[in-house]
């Protein structure tokens, strides 16, 4: 599907670096996203929620109608949002983000976990739509390891990624070792801390050492962990930074002190169910 490094789960190569297209509005969806494939971007993230996908399915048409890529070539996500979990919503969503799209996603997720409707309708509805050709793969997002695990135990399909938030300053140990159990893998939403990473005085060092700004030091962090990430912005140049990332290595010491940046309270966007807890990753 692509020239570009990607982790293969269950039989798809997912790039390892996406765009993501959360907050961006209709105009620069369609802006940027055909920009990033311009530039080289072969993934490309969005969801329901986001009412961009028109746009984003427009900048993909704009992208291939200027010779830039194929769409047999783009990695395109999306997602059900909670208030549709229920078989036949979760159904009809899906045929609206088809529609929407004007494009089968290659990867259809459920956005945040949550405790009614069950586990067993949602992920039931779920395969369905993967079985009815309205999506090619599944999978989830925000999923603590207990649900991922028990998500995964009543899916017949594979949960190929779940997409979390992840940037240097969380911890991921449990649910990244979850997912390599489960045969899955993880995606990182916010890798950049939305912008944060930016004044981060440890990632402007190792940039200084490779020619690099923090922005791409945190991404190359990302992927050399095997983690899919999905930067977003409105700026051209800004996605050609962040797409210039694989023509250096961290070293192995560099990759450990991006780990000791992580704290307690790293977390930027907790919207979890109360039925739900984070993995405890301190004490
Ligand atoms: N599944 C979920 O629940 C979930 C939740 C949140 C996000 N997501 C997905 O993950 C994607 C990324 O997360 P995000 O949008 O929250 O945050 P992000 O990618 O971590 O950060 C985006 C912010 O960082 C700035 N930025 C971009 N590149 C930069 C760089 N090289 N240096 C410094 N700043 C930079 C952008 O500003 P400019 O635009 O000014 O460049 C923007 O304000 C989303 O767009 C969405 O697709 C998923």
């Amino acid at each position: 599907m692509t020239d570009q490094p990607a982790i293969t789960v269950d039989g798809h190569a997912i790039p390892l670096l996406g765009f993501g297209t959360w907050m961006l509005e209709p105009d620069d969806a369609r802006r940027m996203v055909a920009e990033a494939l311009r530039i080289g971007y072969r993934h490309i993230d969005t969801a329901w929620l986001y009412r961009n996908e028109a746009a984003v399915g427009d900048g993909i048409r704009d992208a291939v109608q200027a010779g830039h890529v194929r769409r047999e070539d783009v990695w395109l996500t999306t997602k059900v949002w909670v208030d549709h979990f229920q078989r036949d919503a979760l159904l009809r969503q899906t045929r609206e983000s088809v529609a929407n799209l004007g494009f089968t996603p290659d990867l259809l997720l459920l956005h945040w976990p949550k405790a009614e409707p069950s586990f067993e309708e949602t992920l039931g509805a779920l395969n369905e739509a993967q079985a009815e050709g309205l999506t090619r793969a599944i999978g989830v997002s925000n999923f603590p390891s207990a649900e991922f695990r028990q998500a995964q135990a009543l899916s017949p399909a594979r949960l190929i990624t779940n997409q979390v938030e992840y940037h240097p300053y969380l911890k991921l140990s449990k649910l990244k070792a979850a997912a390599r159990e489960l045969g899955s893998s993880i995606t990182a939403w916010s890798p950049l801390a939305q912008g944060k990473i930016a004044d981060e005085e440890t990632l402007i060092q190792i940039g200084r050492i490779h020619g690099k700004t923090p922005g791409q030091v945190t991404l190359r962090w990302l992927i050399q962990q095997d983690v899919v990430a999905i930067p977003r912005t409105a700026k051209v140049s800004r996605a050609e930074e962040n797409f210039d990332i694989f023509d250096f290595i961290l070293t192995p010491e560099e990759m450990d002190r991006i780990h000791a940046l992580a704290t307690p309270d790293g977390r930027i966007g907790d919207w979890i169910d109360p039925a739900f807890q984070w993995d405890q990753e301190w004490g």
